[in-house]
């Protein structure tokens, strides 16, 4: 009989899922009911906290993020928990000086986190390194990211590459995070095997549902040696969320891999769930099915939604079949990055800006223009270089780690802000989301009514459309407007999904 090799298993419900299929507004009351069945299954962790939670809790569910976190810290006595980090942009959407980094490393994992996951949008293992270190330094357990993503330059030997350095610089396992859904069974085979021989640190893979390929994917993983997987509770599982947590489980049952896990429990979890998502107003173009956009053009889903809506926007959806077209295009220009927060922001808004003026470039973003300055970081190729200088005029691009340039800011901030002050992660809070966070602090405080989401929202999206007949200037003002409101995740009444 062949070796015993358990597969261990990191449920991400309480994160990814939601934020994948209901655009992050899972309330901290909806989870804690069934935290003490969750704490009995034997999960490896729990993906509970971080990408796009924290700036939701704040702006949409008037709940604090670190109490969520302290509260399903109580909750969950034998469970480890886990987190997901944006680099240098924490679980924001630019970078921060790297005191803003090693703060909110040591304030999460004081919170509750055991495990952080890095990833940086561009691999760009710089942007990655600090974060790396600030985990080390708090005794947490750092896992390095490959962001997965298909073009010419993404071959193996790439991969292997940007895991050998993110294993040097400290990082005690690796995770291959396709947040697309993009990954084929057997490339995934080839992955996970090329890196367990070759950096030899544990891996862990994370796949999206949405090309229909992520249960396969796992399956092919396992036999290459994967050591663990991340799966959503069969409830709130596929569609762009990850594969079921039952499926698996049953599916490597009396096998060498098996799971250990009961499935009696984990139906008793989904049941749970089953009643939560009724109160969601899950899409059912998002929770559903295969999408073959992904497949044929390996957009990742949540990014072909918010093109949809900038087009909506703009009474252009008609022209969504070219954007599909112009986003790689854009993406090669930009030297091949992955499609992740905040690069799919950031190649998509252009795509749209290329098409809907008729003329490309003719107006470039101001995050395109910071992205083209290396202001995130060295892509995985060349940049374009005409562009470059087309835009950038007598401007030079930076080769330096972008965050060098940064001056601190936290003593700063904490003198702006410190009337709203109650305790020192406020500061960080507001550092990451200024406006978001002062709203919420006076809310807090009794200063500002509580929030009325469905009204509020409303109303923001009718002053948007009654300034929507302009051309020209107007037309662009508007434009960068919404491509800034975009990367911040509010798009009017629609429901946005960051990738990741
Ligand atoms: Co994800």
């Amino acid at each position: 009989m062949q070796e015993k090799k358990q597969v261990k298993i990191t449920d991400t419900s309480l994160r990814d899922a939601h934020q994948s299929l209901m655009a992050t507004r899972m309330k901290t009351e909806d989870m804690l009911p069934i935290a003490e069945t969750m704490d009995k299954v034997g999960y490896h962790s729990l993906e509970v906290w971080g990408g796009a939670t924290f700036d939701s809790c704040m702006r949409f569910l008037d709940e604090d993020p670190w109490e969520r976190l302290i509260s399903l810290r109580k909750a969950f006595k034998n469970t480890r928990l886990q987190m997901l980090l944006r680099g240098q942009n924490i679980v924001g959407y630019r970078h921060y000086p790297d005191e803003v980094v090693e703060e909110f490393v040591k304030k999460a994992i004081a919170n509750g986190i055991d495990i952080i996951r890095i990833f940086d949008a561009l691999n760009d293992v710089r942007n990655m390194q600090k974060a790396i270190e600030a985990t080390k330094a708090e005794n947490g357990h750092a896992q390095g990211t490959i962001s997965y993503t298909i073009s010419p330059l993404h071959g193996l030997n790439h991969f292997v590459e940007v895991a050998a350095k993110i294993k040097n610089m400290g990082a005690d396992s690796i995770c291959i995070k396709d947040m697309a859904g993009l990954i084929s069974p057997y490339d995934a085979y080839e992955l996970v095997k090329s890196l367990k021989e070759e950096v030899g640190l544990p891996v862990q893979l994370h796949c999206h549902y949405t090309s229909g390929m992520a249960s396969m994917a796992y399956l092919k993983a396992v036999e290459a040696g994967v050591d663990v997987i991340d799966t959503a509770s069969a409830a709130i599982s596929l569609g762009t969320s990850q594969p079921p947590t039952d499926s698996m489980v049953a599916s490597l049952k009396n096998t060498p891999y098996d799971t250990g896990m009961d499935l009696e429990l984990l139906g008793e979890v989904s049941n749970h769930f089953k009643e939560v998502r009724k109160k969601y107003d899950i899409p059912l173009d998002v929770a559903l099915g295969v999408d073959t956009n992904v497949l044929n053009y390996q957009i990742p889903g949540g990014m072909i939604s918010n093109l949809a809506s900038q087009l909506r926007e703009q009474n252009a959806s008609h022209l969504l079949g070219e954007v599909l077209k112009e986003v790689p295009r854009v993406r090669a220009d930009l030297g091949h990055p992955p499609l992740v927060t905040p690069s799919s922001q950031i190649v998509g808004s252009q795509a749209v800006v290329n098409v809907l003026l008729g003329e490309r470039y003719k107006m470039v973003s101001n995050e395109v223009k910071g992205y083209l300055k290396g202001l995130y970081g060295l892509p995985p190729g060349e940049m374009n270089q005409e562009l470059q200088k087309q835009v950038l005029k007598e401007e030079t691009p930076v080769t330096c780690r972008p965050a060098d340039l940064l001056e601190p800011v936290m003593e700063k901030s904490r003198e702006e802000i410190k009337e709203y002050i109650q305790k020192e992660e406020d500061v960080l809070s507001y550092i990451l989301f200024p406006n978001v966070a002062v709203d919420f602090l006076k809310r807090k405080k009794g200063e500002l009514p509580p929030l009325d989401n469905g009204k509020k929202q409303k109303q923001e999206s009718v002053a948007q459309k009654k300034n929507n007949s302009g051309a020209g200037k107007k037309q662009w003002d508007k434009l960068q407007k919404i491509i800034d409101q975009d990367l911040m995740q509010v798009f009017g009444n629609v429901l946005v999904y960051p990738v990741q």
